[in-house]
């Protein structure tokens, strides 16, 4: 796609974006979170619906103001998260997950605050696996040839660990992150590996969400039929 030209090369389809990172709720007013902005996540619904999409955005606890001509689904929790995604990714052309899903979610939820116990250690919390919605998502598509990305923060040999997850979740896409200091979280800016199921990488140079996200979209549309 030629720079500042957008070409309505997603009209007629549904996307279905994921963004923001769950909150695994211990009592009414803490939760166990992650660090995720939803920027990206924000970006890639806003360029798919400059493309002509119909956009569905799960937006988890992203404080961000809604984006114009997209349809917001606003969650909590992982399970909260899948089965919106389940829901809105039953007619979807393409799913991409840039939501930062909690791996754990506290075994149980106390309703009344947590209050400390006089010369007493803490509880333990109890954590239980979250169900992996990229995983479940790839496993049983909801549409032949329906288009499937995630997305990957990683340290260390960042190629190797994104190929790796890659097959695990068995999704189309993976978008890579190398996570370090002034990168990923909250940043405006972003860089990162494309790897396809089919064997192709694709960098994406240092730059704005925005190039990020219509990179992928130019792959995704690569990919439907
Ligand atoms: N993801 C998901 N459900 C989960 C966890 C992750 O759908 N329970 C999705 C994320 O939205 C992202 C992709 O899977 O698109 C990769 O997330 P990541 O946390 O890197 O994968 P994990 O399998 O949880 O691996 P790790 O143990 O490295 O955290
Ligand atoms: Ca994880």
């Amino acid at each position: 796609l030629a720079r500042g030209v957008t070409e309505p090369d997603l009209a007629g389809r549904h996307v279905v974006v994921s963004a923001g990172g769950t909150r695994e709720p211990l009592d009414p007013v803490r939760f166990l979170g992650n660090r995720s902005s939803g920027k990206q996540g924000y970006a890639l619904a806003r360029t798919a619906a400059a493309r002509g999409a119909r956009v569905t955005l799960v937006s988890a606890n992203a404080g961000l103001p809604d984006p114009a001509g997209v349809d917001v689904v606003r969650v909590g929790t992982a399970v909260q998260l899948r089965e919106a995604v389940l829901k809105a990714a039953a007619d979807a052309d393409a799913v991409v997950m840039a939501a930062a899903v909690a791996d754990f979610r506290p075994a149980a939820y106390a309703a009344g605050k947590i209050k400390k116990k006089d010369g007493k250690d803490p509880d333990p919390i109890i954590l239980l696996r979250n169900p992996d919605i990229l995983a479940e998502i790839s496993a049983d598509r909801a549409r032949p040839g329906q288009v499937i990305v995630g997305f990957a923060a990683e340290t260390d040999d960042v190629l190797a660990n994104g190929r790796a997850k890659l097959a695990r979740k068995g999704c189309d896409l993976l978008v890579v992150n190398e996570v370090g200091e002034r990168k990923t979280f909250g940043a405006e800016e972003n860089e990162a590996v494309v790897l396809g199921s089919d064997g192709t990488e694709t960098p994406v140079p240092h730059g704005p969400k925005e190039a990020l996200a219509d990179t992928v979209w130019d792959l995704v549309v690569g990919r439907l039929d």
